[in-house]
This record gives C-alpha cells, structure tokens and sequence, in this order.
C-alpha cells in the first residue's frame, strides 16, 4: 500500500484549498477500511497477536493530543460499550507528568495521524522502558511512533496536508469500531453479534456523502451565524460532548473565532455568563437519552440572547432543527455529526478571509514537547 507517497493523491485538483478536499474524502475512507479490513464473509483482518494481547489486559490507556484525543473520546466509548473492557483516555502532554495508577496488565494505544507528535512518542519511551504491549493507530507507515509500538494500524486516508485534521478524526474512529469489532468476537462478547460494523461504516459513507453534498446549505449557515461573531459555544451531552470538544477545535482552529465545547449541563455553572446577545451556540444531539436536557440547556440560553443551531440525528430531531443527520448507531454518530461542523469552521474562515490551511501559530505535527 503507498497511498501515503502517491502524489496525485496530494493534489489539490478543483478544490480551492486541501481541508475542503479533505472533508469531501471521508466517505472514501470509510470505504477504504472496510476494504482493507473487513472479509467478504463479514471477519475482521486483524493481527490475531495484537488482539490476544488486548484481550489479555485489564484496561486499554489511550494517549493522543489534539483531534487525536478527541477521536479516542469516541474509542473509550466504543471499547467500554461494545467489549466491556474498561479504557481510559489520556492527552500525551499530562501522561507523562500526570501518569494515573496504572492497572496490573494495561495495553497503550497511540492515535496520530502523523505519528511523530512529540509528546506521544516520550509516553511510548516510557510505556517500551516498562515493557507494556502498545498499538499505534496512524496514518503515516514507518512513522515514529508506528516503529517503536508493538503493533500498527494504518488508517489508509491518504496524505492529510491541511493542518486542521478532519478525514483522520473519522478515520481514527471508523478503525477503532473495527477494532473493537474484532475484540469482542475474539473475546466472544454475547453482543457483539448486534454491531454489524461493515454495515455501519457503510452508512456512515453514504450519510457523510450526503452531508458533503449539501455544503452550500452549510456555507449559508455559516454566514448567518459565525461571520462576524467573537465568540461561541458548543454543546452536547455524553458520546455529543466528546463530539462538541472537536466540533469547536475545528472552529476556532481556522476561524479563530473564540470556542469552547462543553457539556450542556455545565453551562449553568459558569458559562452562561458568557452568553449575550447573539451568540452562537451550536447544540449537537444524537442520543436519544440526552436529547431532552441539551435541549433544555438550549432554551435557557436563548432566552439570554444566544442564536441556537440544532446539529440532531434524524431520530431525535424537530421539525425546526436546521441540520439533520443520517441514520446510523448512536456509538457512531461522531462519523455524520461531524461533518456539518467541519464545513461550518472551513466557511467560517474563508467568510472572514483566512487561509484556512495554514492556519496561523498552528504546525501539522508537534515534533517537540
Ligand atoms: C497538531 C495538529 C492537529 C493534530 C495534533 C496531533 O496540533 O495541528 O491537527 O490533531 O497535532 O497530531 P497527531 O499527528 O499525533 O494526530
């Protein structure tokens, strides 16, 4: 496989800059994993020896930083609900100096997309010194941090150039669900035999195909609400609010529009006194459970001022909702809800005249601590 070093791939061809690209690419990532991973008959191609040595651990340690730690927000989730094994995620800048009680057999996963951010590499040094079993989960063959873990997952997304992450975010997601997949049949987890993941990714290329098709909604969406705004918020509950921490990443990374992500039942306890007149506060729900309340925290800031957006999974939606997702398993909601939310922060930036790929003070890798 060399999608990493074809160049044609990196050409930018009509898009007018490489995140737009990126962003339209998704739904041909899901593809390529299912490809590269899933048999015909429905198996999972994975390294039987990686998956008996996490099965033989007690607790799966995920470290990334940035939109990589996001993505393992969504991972704890996935291993937690679909193997039952407990997983912690930590950010690779605080492990090192904030180690938790480590269990007695712990198994580290690594998530970079670009596999050489420094502080993820010092948690391995550390993790090979110990003598604990790693996997690192990465885009880029031969990367640092692929040489020196245990074992490797390539993402196969091809070249990702725009410093803001998007195609390795659900790329890093959509392999961990085929990760977990194939855990829980090694560990014959009763209900595992309910996640039809094949199926599931195949949903989510055909939802984020229809999203990506209706960007112009989006790009008007953006201007109404974000153009000239110094400041708005995000908000979500539960697998949402691992969403929102990378939905408003993504916002303020190439707008530069100040944004925080937060979970909706904590607005109250602080930052409500941020919201005035106008405000942008987007508010993501996907999970039926949860749906109520976020909505609820959304009434009470817009009786304050603030200029709601609902991002809501079909299921949950209202008829006033402005953003609806496709279909597909709460677990994997992260896969569609993104997406409108990638493109609002890319039109948000060309709406205000940035360069939205190189975004300024910001690198592709962090190759120092
Ligand atoms: C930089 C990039 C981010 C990325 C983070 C982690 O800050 O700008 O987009 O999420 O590094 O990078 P990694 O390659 O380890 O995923």
């Amino acid at each position: 496989f060399h999608v990493d070093t074809d160049p044609a791939q990196a050409q930018k061809g009509a898009y007018p800059y490489y995140m737009l690209k990126e962003i339209d690419e998704q739904p041909g990532v899901m593809r390529n994993l299912i490809k590269e991973y899933i048999a015909a008959d429905g198996s999972i191609k994975i390294d039987q020896d990686l998956l008996k040595e996490m099965s033989a651990a007690d607790r799966l340690y995920i470290v990334a930083a940035g939109t990589s730690y996001h993505a393992g927000l969504v991972g704890k989730e996935l291993f937690e609900k679909l193997v039952k094994v407990p997983t912690e995620v930590h950010v690779a800048s605080e492990f090192g100096y904030n180690t938790p009680l480590l269990s007695k057999k712990p198994f580290f996963i690594f998530l970079t997309q670009s596999g050489e951010t420094a502080d993820s590499r010092q948690v391995l040094a550390q993790v090979n010194k110990d003598g604990y079993p790693s996997l690192t989960i990465t885009n880029v063959m031969n990367s640092t941090l692929s040489r020196e873990a245990t074992y490797t997952l390539l993402l196969y997304a091809g070249p990702e150039i725009a410093v803001a992450s998007t195609k390795a975010y659900t790329g890093q997601i959509a392999l961990e669900a085929i990760l977990a997949k194939a855990l829980g049949v090694h560990n014959n987890v009763p209900t595992i035999k309910d996640f039809d993941v094949a199926g599931e990714l195949t949903k989510a290329a055909n939802g984020m195909q229809e999203l990506v098709d209706e960007k112009s909604e989006i790009e008007k969406i953006a201007a109404a609400l974000l153009k000239d705004t110094r400041n708005a918020f995000y908000i979500g509950r539960a697998m949402d609010y691992a969403i929102v921490q990378e939905a408003a990443l993504k916002l303020k990374e190439v707008s530069y529009i100040q944004t925080e992500g937060f979970a909706s039942g904590e607005l109250k306890h602080g930052t409500i006194a941020l919201i005035q007149e106008n405000t942008p506060v987007i508010a993501i729900i996907t999970d039926k459970r949860t749906a109520a309340h976020t909505r609820s925290n959304a009434q009470e800031v817009k009786a304050r001022g603030a200029n709601i957006l609902y991002i809501a999974s079909r299921e949950v939606a209202t008829p006033t909702d402005q953003i609806v997702l496709p279909e597909i398993t709460p677990l994997l909601s992260a896969l569609v809800a993104i997406v409108p939310a990638q493109l609002l922060a890319y039109y948000a930036s060309i709406q205000r005249g940035y360069d939205v790929d190189k975004p300024r003070n910001l690198a592709k890798s962090v190759t120092v601590e």
